[in-house]
């Protein structure tokens, strides 16, 4: 694996080294009424209003590292940065780059390095990309991101804990469903901030809120309700997936 300096982190002091902790999980999704995330067309579909948008962008000043699936960069070309001048300065004032460190997986590499991921600020970014395609994908990317070793396929542990060796206590996954699947599937998420979006998609051609998959709530384990609220035409449900969110 590439070695970085250790990342400033956002909620206060830690030591990293082999008892530090995995971050905290905050998984984060925008969905129609029908629970689809986007629709079958190239375009990126407003799901959020501007308020709802603010909010993201407050939850991801807090935050010391954001995640997006491969899948997400190429459709979306999302950048992936604190919008607000404010939210950055206060940032800044706290001794934190301005903007959390970008981080997506790749079992392809197939990333293209004109990406907003990876021209658009000056965060740190990392790519987590399969051992198979290692070589190539640092190839491909030299200069822009450090290219981890994710495994093959990328493994989420593998992820979390060298992210916490790299000194992010908190990460934010943003999407899409495949990577929220591979989070929730192995139980790695403490908290989900889910707003649904006063309209239809109704076409199953759409990515759907999370991708298929066996995740640890189901009947017999429901997940705690911390928080339902309205943002203008949008309700944010927020939900606590372990102990080790604040309103569980
Ligand atoms: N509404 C929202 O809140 C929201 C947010 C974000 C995205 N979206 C939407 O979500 C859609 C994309 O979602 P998606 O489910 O297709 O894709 P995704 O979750 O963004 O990315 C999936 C990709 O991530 C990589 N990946 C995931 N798990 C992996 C593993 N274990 N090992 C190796 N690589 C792994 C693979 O990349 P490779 O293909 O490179 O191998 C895979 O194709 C887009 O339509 C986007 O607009 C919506």
């Amino acid at each position: 694996m590439t070695a970085a300096a250790p990342i400033p982190h956002a909620a206060g002091p830690a030591a990293a080294g082999p008892a530090t902790p995995r971050p905290y999980v905050l998984l984060s999704c925008a969905m129609s009424i029908d629970g689809y995330i986007d629709d079958a067309s190239d375009q990126r579909l407003m799901l959020s209003n501007e308020a709802d948008l603010d909010r993201v962008d407050a939850v991801r000043a807090g935050c010391d590292a954001i995640l997006v699936g491969a899948a997400t960069v190429r459709a979306d070309d999302p950048r992936l940065v604190v919008r607000s001048p404010q939210r950055r300065r206060e940032r800044a004032d706290r001794g934190l780059p301005p903007s959390p460190t970008k981080v997506t997986v790749t079992g392809s590499g197939d990333l293209d390095p004109a990406a907003r991921f990876f021209t658009v600020g000056d965060a740190e970014r990392v790519v987590y990309c399969a051992t198979s395609v290692l070589a190539q994908t640092r190839h491909r990317l030299d200069g822009l991101a450090t290219v981890a070793d994710g495994g093959d396929p990328v493994d989420p542990c593998r992820v979390l804990a060298d992210l916490a060796a790299r000194g992010v206590r908190r990460l934010m996954v943003e999407g899409g469903a495949a990577v929220h699947a591979l989070f929730l599937g192995a139980g790695l998420a403490d908290e989900l901030h889910l707003v649904v979006a006063p309209f239809f998609v109704g076409d199953r051609r759409a990515p759907r809120f999370p991708g298929d998959g066996r995740f640890p709530w189901h009947p017999g384990h429901r997940a705690g309700l911390a928080e339902v609220r309205q943002i203008g035409d949008v309700v944010l449900l927020r939900y606590a997936l372990s102990g080790r969110c604040p309103d569980v």
